[in-house]
């Protein structure tokens, strides 16, 4: 497994794979690896010959008051769990590498981010976009795989690909979930004895949401109304539960046709998301 810690590093190897024509996997992370991340790993492997895993806690994607600081770093567990899977490079550059003394570009979309975590983290997904977009430019993958669990940011880099030519096809992998329903994310450890019980109310309650509109319920506003009451029954605090279109994330008026279900919600000082397709 090689380690490049510089654009030209990964583009180099990346290239070589290409000319003896092999199809490359980016699997992009910001490390804190847990099984969610593995499964977009195997997913990699079944669609690309040579799989690249980037490792980086992007500072421009975090505001002044969120959790950059205390975001965990276990760059040797990482390590040592890719070496079980097909992984073959991993790109794992210093923050004055990736932004340089001087750096100035910014990469923005003018409507997906003006939804959901969008209000609340404003500078979120220009720093996912931009990170993003250096990543496909250093390591040029076929293929990028992006959990569904961070679905706006799916829906985001799948616009940025289109309306930026990108030469890469975006993968979506499904969300990897504990037995009891939460899904994984690097911030559960952050949660206590008391809070991780509380935690699964949130995919509980899209669950039952989903059902609903299964069963003919079109209104959003009261399957919301009656989403909230129950996540904030268990202590939690909800930022959103917003019920959207696929697509373009804008609010549904009425539900026709299939929509997707996103919540964020605060437990103490821990933020978790999910959503779920209906
Ligand atoms: O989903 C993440 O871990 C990050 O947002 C990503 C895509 C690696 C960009 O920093």
């Amino acid at each position: 497994m090689i380690v490049a810690s510089t654009a030209d590093e990964i583009r180099k190897q990346v290239r070589e794979w290409r000319v003896s024509g092999l199809t490359v996997a980016l699997v992009p992370t910001m490390g804190a690896l847990h099984e969610g991340h593995l499964s977009l790993v195997r997913t990699a492997s079944k669609v690309a010959d040579k799989v690249v895993v980037s490792i980086f806690v992007n500072p421009t994607q975090f505001g002044p008051n969120e959790d950059f600081d205390r975001y965990p770093r276990t760059f040797d567990a990482d390590l040592q769990q890719l070496s079980n899977l097909q992984c073959d490079a991993i790109y794992a550059p210093t923050a004055s590498q990736m932004y340089k003394p001087g750096f100035q570009t910014s990469v923005e979309l003018a409507h997906l981010p003006q939804h959901l975590c969008g209000l609340g983290r404003p500078v979120h997904f220009g720093g996912v976009a931009l990170v993003v977009s250096k990543l496909f430019i250093a390591c040029e993958p076929d293929f990028a795989v992006f959990g569904e669990k961070d679905f706006q940011q799916v829906r985001v880099i799948e616009q940025m690909v289109s309306d930026l030519d990108f030469a890469v096809k975006i993968v979506r992998s499904p969300t990897v979930r504990e037995p009891d329903g939460l899904a994984l994310s690097s911030r559960n450890r952050y949660l206590s004895q008391e809070q991780r019980a509380a935690a699964p109310v949130l995919y509980e309650t899209l669950v039952s949401m989903a059902k609903s509109i299964e069963a003919g319920a079109s209104d959003p506003k009261a399957l919301i109304e009656h989403g909230i009451k129950l996540i904030s029954a268990k202590g939690m605090e909800v930022e959103y539960l917003s019920i959207v279109d696929p697509i373009d994330l804008e609010d549904v008026e009425l539900v026709t046709g299939p929509v997707r279900i996103l919540v964020a919600a605060r437990l103490g000082a821990t933020r978790l998301i999910d959503n779920i397709a209906a």
